[in-house]
């Protein structure tokens, strides 16, 4: 339920773990985007950061007791005011309580006595993140329609590396403002090209060349697109649905996308190549099929067209082009070389041998690599997460000044 005045009302909700200091720089962070912030912090959380901290940045005072005098009922007031509810960080035992369905104390009281969308941000150490007590709580409660901000890999309480470090601020806010709707219309007026699957290349009329691409990434960069105002075309080898709103081309081989991804980035504002286009294709595909009494069949192979660098070639003025690289070594030596042989504006580099980076998987993290020589990193996160700093970046490259509808 917004405050009076139309603000979002989101509970903030910290458990105790080390990464409760970054809750302090999400409470700002949502504060600045206008949100009306309740924080309510475990007993165990207020052992890692004071009550008092919260309460300065927030819009009301940090809530810690199931029973206070001076606020009836607490836990029903913010589950039944909340639009949102958010536990960062989540701890182990958090999550398990409220899997379990607990009514403790503040926090997750609060949690059964809401109806809002509920986001959670797990932080804790590896070998707890890997238990299989934790992935079947955070699976039972991701079905039930919670929101998970997957963990990052990194530097861990006590000096220790690996998965389960707190996602980023920026991220868990921005996944926060997509659950409010509060994205802002930023490519309202512009018209988004993205590409997205893996090519599949014809053997024979049943057999093809493909790669473990499944349009996952591409699809979730429509969707942002889409909800940040934009006119999107989305073309995809993918059987993934589109997000309503976007206008999706089905191709199969790179000849295909080549020409689709042509035809519509004549006018288009931003073009995006997430799809993996296979390098190589058969020279000479059979038309009937081939027959295995016939013994193992000789391919031979040819290049297929470069779909990025024939874009970036044929580009538009002002038009930005963001190219893709799926790497597995020297990660960020062979994006940096990428970028300079494709000549797009922007490159987004995933490490696909990392654990749940790139084929396939719900999340992804990347480096997005700019002609300007910055680079910007964004930690393991949802593809959808990923694609709005994706976007992000792209809206520092559109000129703001070119005219949107002159065309
Ligand atoms: O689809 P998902 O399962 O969600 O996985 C996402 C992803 C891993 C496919 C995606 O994040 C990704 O990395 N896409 C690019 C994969 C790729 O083909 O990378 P590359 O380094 O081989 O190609 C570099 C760039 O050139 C890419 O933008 C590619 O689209 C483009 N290319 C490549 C070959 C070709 N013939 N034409 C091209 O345009």
């Amino acid at each position: 339920m917004a405050t009076p005045d139309g603000r979002p009302f989101v509970v903030l909700g910290v458990s105790g773990g080390i990464a409760a200091y970054k809750a302090v720089e999400l409470c700002r962070r949502l504060v600045d985007a206008g949100c009306h912030v309740a924080p309510v912090l475990t007993e165990h959380a207020t052992r890692f950061v004071g009550e008092l901290t919260f309460s300065a940045l927030a819009s009301e005072p940090a809530q810690t007791e199931l029973y206070d005098a001076a606020a009836v009922i607490p836990h029903t007031r913010l589950g039944q005011s909340a639009d949102l509810v958010i536990v960062a960080p989540a701890t182990a035992h958090l999550l398990a309580r409220y899997a379990a369905g607990m009514a403790d104390d503040l926090l997750t009281a609060t949690l059964l006595a809401t109806r809002a969308p509920v986001l959670v941000a797990p932080a804790m150490h590896t070998e707890m993140w890997e238990q299989p007590s934790v992935v079947d709580n955070l699976a039972l409660l991701r079905r039930r329609g919670v929101e998970i901000v997957e963990p990052a890999v990194g530097r861990l309480a006590g000096g220790d590396e690996g998965a389960g470090r707190l996602a980023d601020p920026a991220t868990i806010a921005e996944a926060a403002l997509d659950l409010l709707g509060r994205r802002p219309a930023d490519l309202a007026g512009r018209r988004v090209v993205i590409s997205a699957g893996g090519t599949r290349e014809p053997i024979d009329p049943v057999r093809f060349l493909t790669n473990r691409s499944s349009g996952k990434q591409g699809h979730a960069l429509a969707a942002a697109a889409a909800d940040r105002g934009a006119s999107v075309v989305l073309v995809t080898t993918s059987a993934l649905p589109a997000h309503a709103g976007v206008r999706t081309i089905s191709v199969e081989t790179a000849a295909q996308m080549h020409e689709a991804m042509t035809e519509a980035a004549q006018d288009a504002d931003v073009v995006i190549m997430a799809a993996a286009v296979a390098d190589f294709r058969p020279r000479d595909p059979e038309s009937t099929k081939v027959k295995r009494e016939l013994g193992a069949p000789e391919i031979i192979l040819e290049p297929t067209p470069d779909i990025l660098v024939d874009l970036v070639e044929r580009r538009p003025a002002g038009q930005v082009v963001v190219g893709f690289a799926a790497e597995t070594d020297h990660v960020l030596e062979h994006a940096a070389a990428k970028l300079e042989r494709k000549g797009c504006d922007l490159l987004v580099v995933n490490d696909v041998s990392a654990p749940l980076v790139g084929f396939d998987h719900d999340t992804n993290a990347v480096h997005i690599l700019s002609q300007d020589g910055t680079t910007v990193s964004v930690d393991l996160a949802s593809k959808r997460a990923v694609a709005d700093r994706i976007l992000d970046r792209v809206m520092d490259h559109l000129n703001p000044s070119a005219e949107k509808d002159s065309r």
